[in-house]
C-alpha cells in the first residue's frame, strides 16, 4: 500500500479508542486466510483474537466466500419494512431452533451494541405497554461489557466502562458486585447475596437484568460460575423480572457450548447474539426473545419502536446461514475442548512468572492477567516480531483464536504469549532501575 495511503489513515481516520493521530503506527492488513493475516510488508501474522471473538472458521472460507458471492448476483440488501427474503427466514429458524426453546420471536440488527439496545427497549417497553412506567431501570453488573452505545453503556462497569466520559448523560442504572464465584467451584450462596440483595429491594423499579453468561469479556475478561447463572435466573423468576443474556461474545461454541448459557441449563427472556454470527464476514445481530415478552410489548396496541436501514441484510444474512451450517456440520466442540486442554497445558505455565497474577481459561478462551497494566507499545511490536497478533488491554493478556487454529500454530501463540510477558517483567524492572 502507497505510503500516502498510510499517512492519510494516520492523519484522519479514527480507530477504536484511539487518539486521533495515534502515537504508534498502524499495521495494514493486505489480506487474510486460514488464522494468517498477511501485512502489508509481507510478514504472515497469527490472528489470536479472531478480530474480537468473531472469525470462528478462520479467513477466506470457501463457503462463505460463495455464499455472499451467489447472494450479491440476486441481491446484496432490501428493506425489510414490508418486505421478506429467504436468507433472513433461513436464518431466523436456525436461530430460533438451536437456542432455547422459549424463544419464538427474532429482531435482527447491524452490531452487538444494536441488539443490546433492542434487547433493553424489548424489556422497556414490555412494561411500559402494559402501563408499568416505574419499571424503568436496568439491574446489571460490575465489569460488564454490553457495547458502545448510550444504551448499551449504561450498563456497562461503572468504573472501567464509559460512565465518567459520558457523565449526567446515560440513564441511571443498578449495579451488583460482578459475580466472584470461580467457574467449577464450590458453590457458596454468599457469592450471590449482593445480587439478591439488590434485587430485592429494587425489583419494583427494574425492566430486566442483564448479563454476559460465563465470561464477562471486555470489562476484564473474568470467568465465573455456572451455579452463579443458575441463581440469578432463580431469583429474576422469583422476583419477576426479565432475563437479558448477551451472548454477543460467547455465542458459537467460544466457551465449549454453542451458548453460554447452556453451562446453567438457563433459558434467557432476551438474548443478544452477533460477532461470530457472521464467521466474522460482515455486521450481524440479532435479539431473540419469547411469546410472553412480545405479547408485553404489544399490549394495548404498541410495536416494538426500532427498525434499522440496514435490518437482515440479505448479504449478512446468506453468510451467517453458510457459517451455521459449516460450524454445527464441524467438530467444533471437540476442537474447542481441544484449544481448552492444550491451553491448559501451555498457557499455565505463565503463572511461573512474577507479574502474572492469574491464568483462566475456559474452551477456545485464554486469559492471561498480569499484576500491572500492559504497555502496548511494547507489547504489540513483541508479538507481531514472533509472528501473532494479540491486542491485550489494562492488565490482560487475552486470546480466543478461530477454532480451526492447529496444534503447532497455537503452541507459537502460547509460547509468544509466556516470552513477550518475561521480556515485559524484565522491560519494566529496568525502566524502574
Ligand atoms: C458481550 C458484548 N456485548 C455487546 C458487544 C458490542 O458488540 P459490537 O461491537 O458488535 O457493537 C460486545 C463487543 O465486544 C460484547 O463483547
Amino acid at each position: 500500500m502507497e505510503k500516502r495511503l498510510k499517512e492519510f489513515d494516520k492523519q484522519h481516520i479514527l480507530h477504536p479508542y484511539a487518539k486521533s493521530i495515534p502515537d504508534v503506527d498502524m499495521e495494514f492488513v493486505h489480506s487474510a486466510k486460514g488464522v494468517y493475516l498477511h501485512l502489508d510488508n509481507g510478514e504472515k501474522i497469527i490472528d489470536a483474537m479472531s478480530s474480537w471473538w468473531s472469525v470462528i472458521h478462520g479467513y477466506n472460507v470457501q463457503e462463505l466466500n460463495d455464499a455472499a458471492k451467489n447472494q450479491l448476483e440476486k441481491m446484496s440488501h432490501v428493506m425489510f419494512g414490508g418486505l421478506s427474503h429467504e436468507p433472513a427466514v433461513k436464518l431466523a429458524k436456525t436461530l430460533l431452533h438451536i437456542t432455547s426453546p422459549n424463544l419464538q420471536h427474532i429482531f435482527f440488527s447491524d452490531s452487538g451494541s444494536v441488539s443490546v439496545e433492542v434487547a433493553l427497549k424489548m424489556a422497556f417497553q414490555y412494561h411500559s405497554s402494559q402501563g408499568c412506567h416505574e419499571r424503568n431501570k436496568i439491574l446489571a453488573f460490575s465489569k460488564g461489557y454490553h457495547g458502545d452505545t448510550f444504551g448499551a453503556m449504561s450498563v456497562c462497569d461503572p468504573v472501567t466502562g464509559m460512565h465518567s466520559a459520558f457523565e449526567g448523560v446515560l440513564h441511571k442504572n443498578i449495579f451488583a458486585q460482578e459475580p466472584m464465584a470461580p467457574f467449577s467451584k464450590e458453590w457458596d450462596e454468599k457469592y450471590i447475596e449482593d445480587f439478591h440483595h439488590k434485587l430485592k429491594s429494587s425489583h419494583k423499579e427494574l425492566a430486566a437484568v442483564i448479563i454476559e453468561p460465563i465470561v464477562q469479556g471486555a470489562g476484564g475478561m473474568r470467568i465465573y460460575s455456572a451455579d452463579f447463572l443458575r441463581r440469578v435466573r432463580e431469583l429474576c423468576n422469583e422476583y419477576d423480572v426479565l432475563l437479558i443474556l448477551d451472548e454477543v461474545a460467547t455465542g458459537f461454541g467460544r466457551t465449549g457450548k454453542l451458548f453460554a448459557y447452556e453451562h446453567a441449563g438457563i433459558e434467557a427472556d432476551i438474548l443478544c447474539v452477533g460477532k461470530a454470527l457472521t464467521g466474522g464476514y460482515m455486521s450481524l445481530a440479532a435479539t431473540l426473545t419469547s411469546k410472553k415478552v412480545m405479547q408485553g410489548v404489544e399490549s394495548n396496541g404498541n410495536v416494538l419502536m426500532h427498525g434499522p436501514t440496514f435490518m437482515a441484510n440479505p448479504l449478512a444474512c446468506s453468510v451467517a446461514n453458510a457459517s451455521l451450517e459449516l460450524l454445527l456440520n464441524s467438530p467444533w466442540q471437540e476442537r474447542v475442548l481441544g484449544i481448552q486442554q492444550q491451553l491448559e497445558e501451555q498457557l499455565t505455565k505463565c503463572e511461573a512468572i512474577e507479574l502474572v497474577k492469574e491464568v483462566r481459561i475456559l474452551g477456545a478462551i485464554g486469559v492471561v492477567e498480569l499484576h500491572e497494566n500492559i504497555d502496548l507499545a511494547y507489547m504489540t511490536p513483541a508479538f507481531i516480531q514472533k509472528g501473532v497478533w494479540i491486542r491485550p488491554f489494562l492488565n490482560l493478556v487475552y486470546i480466543m483464536p478461530p477454532f480451526i487454529i492447529s496444534k503447532e500454530e497455537l503452541s507459537k501463540v502460547t509460547q509468544a504469549i509466556y516470552e513477550v510477558i518475561e521480556t515485559f517483567e524484565i522491560h519494566r524492572r529496568n525502566k524502574i532501575d
